[in-house]
């Protein structure tokens, strides 16, 4: 059987379902333009050292750069006999240039060819990600800007707990996907290094030049031991966490977005485009993309369980296992783009309904630690304040009314040391400006949060 890989150690064609049943071309063939990236370094070098002449190299070079363009205008045609991409790519080019084409293989094994495919494809998605993760965090310095004065509740337990400006909200947001934009950039680092000359497990007798190799590829240095380079896949592992993060934090934006939306809450509008209507029930418009965020966290997350479960118990060094490590780095990486890109998209239309939240704010006795504060400055120890407040809340509960629409009469009546000045720190404004230290919700502070977080990120 001519066609089989390695065929001449085998008396028997491989099983038409074993075939099938192996092969990774149909998912693989992804990592086509890095696999050729990697094969147009390796080539460079071995003309250097001596293995390939000018001539071969130049073959090497006219015959990928074709290959390349069919697998861009969808012509070329893969084969589930040539088992991967690596395979198919080579079979390739041996047809259209010949001897040249079956050279390019010294001093390489598939096992650090697909090392590095992976490490190539990563870093470009890495860079798709931060691309749609700066668009992001900028459409949320923007809003917060605009919003920066809005009043809103802030909760915990999902109960009214003390006023706060929905800038400051976006801007906690944001912080949270600064941390996610380290996290890449963390896991790219180590994910930098080049895997070429480890061969298929034990190096080469080649004299590879490995540092032009790493260099060509933009890898910051070839990997230190050979075993380890081709059975590593602990940086997928990185990619899959940071990734399940970020997931994470979207999804906590969304269920936000999805309860504010809500005739419950109202604080915001979420436009017409980022949502969709029911089929049956005709008044409705649902928050379709913020709930999808949501659901599609669960998968990325999935992935993370998968490799890891993937590889906790491989010993060294290659094994086949490794193969099923693509498919779930491709969809996390499309996922994180897709939503990513999808609230960058929608969140510089996201409305706040001002009135709204400024009403709610209102309505849940959102200042009573502001007063408990200001029996404090009085003199009173802190837990006497608390139980006086305590007392004031259950008048306004009884009565239908906020703390500020107490009058000063009744405040006196749970303390003498209440004055008519307490009526500047029961009003949402004031407290919201009181908290201006630093990393507090006040205006003046959250703007200044905003041009600081700006700087980091363009800067
Ligand atoms: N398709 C394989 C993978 O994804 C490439 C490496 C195969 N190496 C081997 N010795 N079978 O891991």
């Amino acid at each position: 059987n001519s066609e089989k890989l390695s065929s001449a150690r085998f008396a028997e064609a491989t099983d038409a379902f074993v075939e099938e049943f192996t092969a990774s071309v149909n998912f693989d063939q992804r990592m086509a333009q890095q696999d050729i990236q990697g094969s147009l370094a390796h080539a460079a070098m071995l003309c250097k050292i001596g293995i390939l002449t000018e001539q071969e190299l130049a073959d090497i070079r006219n015959g990928l750069a074709q290959i390349s363009g069919e697998i861009t205008r969808g012509e070329f045609v893969w084969s589930v006999k040539q088992e991967d991409v690596h395979m198919n790519i080579e079979a390739r080019l041996t047809d259209l240039i010949g001897i040249a084409g079956k050279k390019l293989h010294t001093g390489r094994s598939r096992n650090d060819q697909v090392a590095t495919d992976i490490r190539l494809y990563l870093r470009d998605e890495i860079g798709n990600i931060l691309g749609q993760l700066q668009r992001l965090q900028l459409a949320l310095l923007d809003k917060a800007e605009q919003e920066a004065d809005t009043i809103m509740p802030g909760f915990t337990h999902l109960q009214v707990a003390q006023p706060v400006t929905f800038g400051h909200h976006l801007m906690a947001w944001f912080e949270m996907l600064s941390r996610d934009r380290e996290r890449f950039l963390d896991c790219a680092k180590r994910l930098n290094v080049m895997p070429l000359g480890a061969a298929a497990l034990a190096g080469t007798s080649y004299p590879l030049d490995r540092f032009m190799t790493a260099e060509l590829l933009g890898f910051s240095r070839p990997s230190n031991n050979s075993l380890d380079s081709v059975s590593d896949r602990d940086f997928a592992i990185e990619f899959a966490a940071a990734g399940s993060v970020l997931m994470m934090h979207l999804s906590r934006f969304s269920e936000e977005l999805v309860l504010w939306a809500s005739a419950q809450f109202d604080f915001i509008d979420i436009p017409d485009a980022f949502c969709t209507g029911s089929s049956i029930m005709p008044q409705k418009k649902n928050p379709d993309v913020p709930e999808l965020v949501r659901g599609k966290s669960g998968r990325v997350a999935g992935h993370l369980i998968s490799l890891l479960m993937l590889m906790k118990s491989q010993p060294l060094a290659y094994n086949k296992d490794n193969q099923e490590d693509k498919e779930p780095l491709f969809d996390t990486a499309d996922t994180l783009v897709n939503c990513l890109r999808a609230f960058a998209d929608m969140m510089p239309h996201v409305k706040a309904k001002r009135e709204n939240m400024y009403q709610s704010a209102k309505r849940g006795f959102a200042t009573a630690t502001d007063l408990a504060d200001y029996l404090v400055r009085k003199g009173m120890a802190f837990r006497d304040a608390h139980e006086v407040v305590g007392q004031a809340v259950r008048l306004g509960l009884n009565s239908g009314r906020d703390l500020s629409e107490l009058t000063l009469a009744e405040l006196q009546g749970f303390s003498a040391a209440i004055g008519a000045d307490v009526f500047d720190i029961l009003s949402l404004e004031g407290s919201v400006a009181a908290r201006s230290l630093i990393g507090g919700t006040a205006p003046e502070t959250v703007r200044k949060a905003i041009c600081e977080a700006r700087h980091q990120i363009t800067g």
